[in-house]
Formats: structure tokens, C-alpha cells, sequence
């Protein structure tokens, strides 16, 4: 039997019916007719709206509507730092990065140093602090830009974040989290509290301006309901409803499941060496038969191969060759074998530059950050 699907922002398993999590949910399937319409503005699009790995959204045609009535939008986004950053986080900002750069928006990046503290059990605050820290430089790394991008941490900017949060607080009910998140009355106080942190750079752009400004975030569906909260939230203190569009899951290494730092082997870290990230792909689950033999003659399943999912999403942008690999796979014409080795290769070349550029990021990153 397969396992109950269970989304939420601090766990994700059994298989997930994207489809049904829309209507769970609440949101908006992604539709042709808005990609086309965002494409009319940023000329190109980017490979992860092509092949529908954001699948779903909230008042995206407002922030367009808005847009195309010179109201810009900034972007918002974030980080709970738990651990080193993994290919599966980087989803969602690859895409923050291409909308930056083609609408030139702002950014806020929140790293929930708090909620980490308050939530995991093994983490100190400095812990925490710590990995905040190193995930910056993975956030910088990517290329956002210096000038329009604020990264900050909840706890080192919390003079400026905790007086907005408390008005977030004085409308969220006990009960709503709750419903929201299965909070009992076991749950650490911190915990109830902590959606409100999370909502205030909803706000943030238009607190400064001192006018309201859309909010466009973009993340993996898992963050949603403290949006949804948010949103009911937002009029009632004067502002907009923050927009987002919700990415699907890089799916980790193993057979189902999303990419999870609690499963180390099935994850690939931005901090593995060439060596880990060889193993790691020559131990993932493929969608080949039981021999050599077989597959020849039946071929293979790339539907539920992990590693064709991110030729998919990821490593082979081009959409012809793409196509032609799946079309090899399930012919028989390409094993497993030296799939997973073409694969490793592009993944240690992009470490390896990412490493690099990481290791750059340390001279600038107090440029990138806020704190008061
Ligand atoms: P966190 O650290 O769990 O995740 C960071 C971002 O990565 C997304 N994500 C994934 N995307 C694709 N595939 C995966 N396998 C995968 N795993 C995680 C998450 O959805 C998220 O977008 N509380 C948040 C931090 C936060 C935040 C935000 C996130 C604060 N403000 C605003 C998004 C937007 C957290 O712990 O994220």
C-alpha cells in the first residue's frame, strides 16, 4: 500500500498527487494562457515554467495586471537553515534569480534561523546561526543581485521584523494554527508564534516605502499554508495579499519521496565532494529492468526514473534532447549505467563551479546582508 500523502511545511511524504494538493490547498493550477502571458513580458522562459515544475499559484495574473499597470512587484523568499543547502532548495531560487533579473525587482531572502531553533529538537541557536551563514553563501552564489537583494536572518534583524510580526500575532488565533498546522497543546509557544515572522516580508517593501507594493514568492508548495494565513492576514492590517507561485519537488535519489536532507545518501548537498556525488547518483533508484538483458529488449521506465527527473528539471536544458533521451530510454538504446554517468558528470561540473563561486561569496556577503 502506498503512503498517505502528507504536505506540510515541516514534512513531506508518500506520493504526492499534485493535482489533488491544488484542490487541498486551495490555489490555482499554473495555466498556459498566464505562462504565455509572462512570457510576452520576459521574452524567454525559464526551464522549470517550460516543463511545468511550477505548477501551481496565487494572484499571479494580479501581480501581471499590476505589472502591466507600472505597480512592480518585488520578490521574497527564504530559507529554514537546518543544514547545508541541497539541490532541492536551489528549485525555487534558480527561479527567484530569472525573475530578477528579467522585471530588475527586489528581493527579500528570509533565513528562519528561528523557526529552526524552535522546531528541531538537535539544534542550538548558534547552530542555526551557523548554517544560516553558510546557506547565505549558496544564496549568493547563484548571482542574485548585490544591488536589489537583502538576506537577512530572523533573530540578527528582529529589531526591525518582531514589531511588524506582533501585529501579525494580535490576528492569528490559536485555533487557526491549529487547523492550519495540527498544533496541540504541546506544541512549543514558539512554534504557534512563528508564522507571523515568516508573513512580515509579505510586508517589508511596503512598510519602507511607505506605500503598498505587490509581493510575488516564489517557493515549493510545502511553505504555503503560512501564506494562506498570511493572506487572510494582510488586509486586515492594510496591505495586499502577498502573490506566489508554487514549485512541484526535485525528488530525491531513492524510489519516491522528495529530495530531504534527513535522507543524506539520497541527497545531494552543494557542499559534497566529487566523490560523494559519484556514489550518490551510481546508488540511485532508475527506472531500468532487473538485467542488462531486459532492458535491452523492454527498455526502461523514465516515468519513475529519479535520474531522468533531473536531466528533466535540471541538467538537460535542452528541450529536442530531452525528449530524445526518454525516447532512447524506453527503446533500450541507453542502460542506466551510463546515464547516471553522464549525469554525475554535469552535476560535479555545476558543484564544482558553484564551490568556487561560493567560496567568492565570503569576501561580499555583508553586502547581501540586513541586520539591526
Ligand atoms: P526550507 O529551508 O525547508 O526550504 C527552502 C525552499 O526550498 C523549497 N524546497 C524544495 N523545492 C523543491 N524541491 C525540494 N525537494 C525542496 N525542498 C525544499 C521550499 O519550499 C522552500 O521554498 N520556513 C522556510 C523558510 C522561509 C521561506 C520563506 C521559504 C522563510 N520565508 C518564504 C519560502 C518562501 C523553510 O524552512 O524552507
Amino acid at each position: 500500500m502506498t503512503e498517505k500523502m502528507t504536505v506540510t511545511p515541516w514534512e513531506v511524504k508518500g506520493e504526492i498527487d499534485y493535482y489533488k494538493l491544488i484542490k487541498e490547498f486551495g490555489t490555482e493550477p499554473l495555466t498556459d494562457e498566464l505562462i504565455a502571458r509572462l512570457k510576452r513580458h520576459t521574452k524567454d522562459l525559464h526551464l522549470l515554467l517550460r516543463r511545468k515544475m511550477f505548477f501551481s499559484h496565487r494572484d499571479f495574473g494580479w501581480i501581471l495586471d499590476e505589472y502591466e499597470k507600472d505597480n512592480k512587484f518585488y520578490l521574497y523568499t527564504g530559507r529554514g537553515p537546518s543544514g547545508h543547502t541541497h539541490l532541492g532548495h536551489l528549485i525555487p531560487w534558480f527561479l527567484t534569480k530569472w525573475l530578477q533579473d528579467k522585471f530588475k525587482a527586489k528581493l527579500y531572502f528570509q533565513l528562519t534561523d528561528d523557526e529552526k531553533f524552535l522546531f528541531n529538537p538537535k539544534l542550538s541557536i548558534e547552530d542555526t546561526q551557523k548554517f544560516a551563514y553558510e546557506n547565505t553563501l549558496d544564496i549568493i552564489a547563484l548571482g542574485f543581485d548585490q544591488k536589489r537583494t537583502f538576506v537577512f536572518s530572523d533573530i540578527n534583524y528582529a529589531k526591525t521584523l518582531y514589531k511588524e510580526a506582533l501585529k501579525v500575532a494580535k490576528k492569528l488565533t490559536f485555533s487557526t494554527t491549529k487547523a492550519v498546522f495540527g498544533f496541540t497543546s504541546e506544541s512549543n509557544v514558539g512554534q504557534i508564534f512563528f508564522t507571523s515572522m515568516q508573513s512580515v516580508p509579505c510586508f517589508l517593501e511596503s512598510i519602507k516605502a511607505g506605500k503598498n507594493v505587490p509581493c510575488l514568492i516564489p517557493l515549493a508548495i510545502d511553505q504555503d499554508p503560512h501564506f494562506r494565513i498570511t493572506r487572510d492576514i494582510a488586509p486586515k492590517l492594510g496591505y495586499y495579499k502577498p502573490a506566489i507561485i508554487h514549485s512541484k519537488f526535485l525528488p530525491g535519489l531513492g524510489k519516491g519521496g522528495k529530495m530531504s536532507a534527513s535522507e543524506p545518501d539520497t541527497c545531494i548537498f552543494t557542499t559534497d565532494s566529487q566523490e560523494q556525488i559519484d556514489r550518490k547518483i551510481s546508488n540511485a533508484f532508475t527506472g531500468g529492468a532487473a538485467t542488462i538483458k531486459e532492458q535491452k529488449e523492454k527498455g526502461g521506465n523514465p516515468d519513475i526514473c529519479s535520474v531522468y527527473q533531473y536531466y528533466y528539471f535540471v541538467f538537460e536544458p535542452d528541450d529536442k534532447k530531452v525528449k530524445e533521451l526518454k525516447e532512447k530510454c524506453k527503446a533500450g538504446k541507453i542502460m542506466c549505467g551510463e546515464c547516471k554517468k553522464e549525469l554525475a558528470s554535469r552535476i560535479k561540473k555545476f558543484m564544482a563551479e558553484h564551490q568556487k563561486k561560493r567560496e567568492q561569496a565570503k569576501k561580499v556577503i555583508d553586502k547581501f546582508i540586513l541586520s539591526d
